[in-house]
């Protein structure tokens, strides 16, 4: 059997993050595809976080954790995994004086259809990473890290482990870093490319070395985490943001974004346009901004948009147009900013079509757990294939919703809510299509695909 031809698959250097087109990077910045290495980190200005915590900045004294948690809940840096949860926040709810083991966990499975920027992060900047990593672990009296990173990137990985050496052989890791009384051990993990295990608790289940199925919460990780100790979990770009608040200041990163959501974010615009890639904007940039840097639409007019990963309901053109890249913003406009992949859909794209993709990844990635979401996930699916290959029922557009209304809030992780949600937002927006689909047995856009 020969080959299938996957060149289309390779990167050719627009999609990555070094292509120079951002606004105000703090995380990309001054990237070249070739200097990730230490000494390219510290020559950019790495590690001066780290040393300003433990050491002091220009012989002055060193922050305390609180001070770190302060800095950072000023900042209004809000979690880059999916939720948006502010991070400053969530570090302190890890019990500090907890006698015993205490983990801090990178986020880097980045599983989400159409979200590839973390990988790039790790790949380009990597002692980014390691840095606000060390600097978390501090501010919440953590000895050990793991970075979980998704297992289809496995030269993603092998990059990592390299950052990690560089950073053991220079004392930035290990034992009393940088002559100062904190330790902080940090590993690196493959997964095996599981979407679930982007999950916090499945994640937690597969770094222990279990089938990787979300627990029942409560108990959250901050109280039961990795090995049922105190866990506190960020996402890569989340631990990339925290070098530079300590550098500038909480202040100044709230003001570099919006009320509320500071700081950059890390776009990956996929979809119909002409320069598909990463950028990193801050938070409030106009959509219509974000989509000229993309280069504009390809092959037609713009028609829609999933604004923040395949699980985040679709909003039709004139609704983005009018809207600011921010958690709130998208919120408002009736949809999430969650992992920050913005795929774009020109007009000759079928909705019916596009849902049927979605649902048959869902169903495809239930782990099974619970009813609502094995079975639901499959009625889902099986029903969009029967509206798109001309076999819908009139009732089938009321038991779609109702069945995805059944999945919603029912289920142990928000996987259930991920299949739902798409569903209900095509069928909000665009449900002329799926009646027309029904009633014609054909579809009423061109196909291009
Ligand atoms: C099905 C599912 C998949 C997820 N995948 C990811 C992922 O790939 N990366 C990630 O950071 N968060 C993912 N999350 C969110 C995490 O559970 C968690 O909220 C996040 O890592 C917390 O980090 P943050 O506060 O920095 O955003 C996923 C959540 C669900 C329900
Ligand atoms: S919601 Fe789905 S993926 Fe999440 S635990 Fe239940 S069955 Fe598994």
């Amino acid at each position: 059997m020969s080959m299938p031809d996957l060149s289309r698959f390779q990167a050719r250097g627009l999609e990555t993050c070094f292509h120079g087109r951002h606004i105000d990077p703090q995380i990309y910045a001054g990237l070249d595809g070739t200097n990730w290495r230490l000494q390219d980190y510290i020559a950019r200005g790495g590690y001066a976080a780290l040393r300003k915590i433990l050491q002091g900045a220009d012989g002055g004294v060193s922050m305390t954790p609180d001070q770190v948690i302060a800095e950072v809940k000023l900042s209004a840096l809000r979690g880059r995994g999916g939720a948006g949860f502010p991070t400053g926040l969530k570090w302190s709810f890890m019990p500090r004086q907890f006698p015993g083991p205490k983990y801090l966990v990178c986020n880097s499975d980045e599983g989400e259809p159409g979200t590839c920027k973390d990988r790039d992060i790790l790949a380009y900047n990597p002692h980014i990473v390691i840095e606000g990593m060390a600097i978390a672990a501090y501010a919440m009296g953590v000895k050990t890290a793991y970075n979980y990173i998704h297992g289809e990137i496995f030269e993603v990985y092998e990059r990592f482990e390299e950052a990690l050496d560089e950073a053991r052989a220079a004392g930035l890791l290990g034992d009393r870093i940088l002559g100062s009384d904190f330790s902080f051990q940090l590993h690196a993990f493959h997964g095996f490319g599981a979407y679930i295990c982007g999950e916090e608790t499945a994640l937690l289940e597969s770094l222990e070395g279990k089938k990787g199925q979300p627990r029942f919460k409560p108990p959250f990780p901050a109280s039961f985490g990795l090995y049922g100790k105190p866990t506190t979990i960020n996402n890569t770009e989340t631990f990339a943001a925290v070098p530079w608040i300590i550098n500038h200041g909480g202040q100044a990163y709230l003001e570099c974004g919006k009320p509320n959501n500071g700081g950059t974010k890390i776009f990956s615009v996929v979809g119909d346009v002409n320069r598909p890639g990463n950028f990193e904007v801050p938070l409030g940039t106009p959509f219509a901004k974000l989509l000229e840097m993309a280069g504009g639409v390809k092959g037609g007019a713009l028609k829609a948009v999933i604004p923040g990963g395949s699980s985040a309901p679709v909003l039709p053109a004139n609704v983005m147009m009018d809207t600011t890249m921010d958690y709130d913003a998208i919120a408002k406009a009736g949809s999430m900013l969650g992992s920050g992949a913005v795929i774009v859909m020109n007009d000759t794209r079928c909705m019916v079509r596009s849902l049927l993709r979605l649902s048959y990844f869902y169903q495809h990635e239930s782990c099974g757990q619970c009813t609502p979401c094995r079975e639901g996930t499959g009625w889902l699916w099986r029903m969009v294939d029967r509206i798109e290959h001309g076999k819908g029922r009139k009732e089938d557009l009321d038991l779609l919703d109702n069945v995805a209304d059944n999945i919603k809030g029912r289920t142990i992780c928000a996987l259930g809510d991920a299949a739902a949600m798409p569903v209900q937002g095509m069928l909000k927006h665009f449900r002329d299509e799926f009646a027309y689909h029904v009633d014609h047995k054909t579809c009423m856009v061109a196909q291009t695909v």
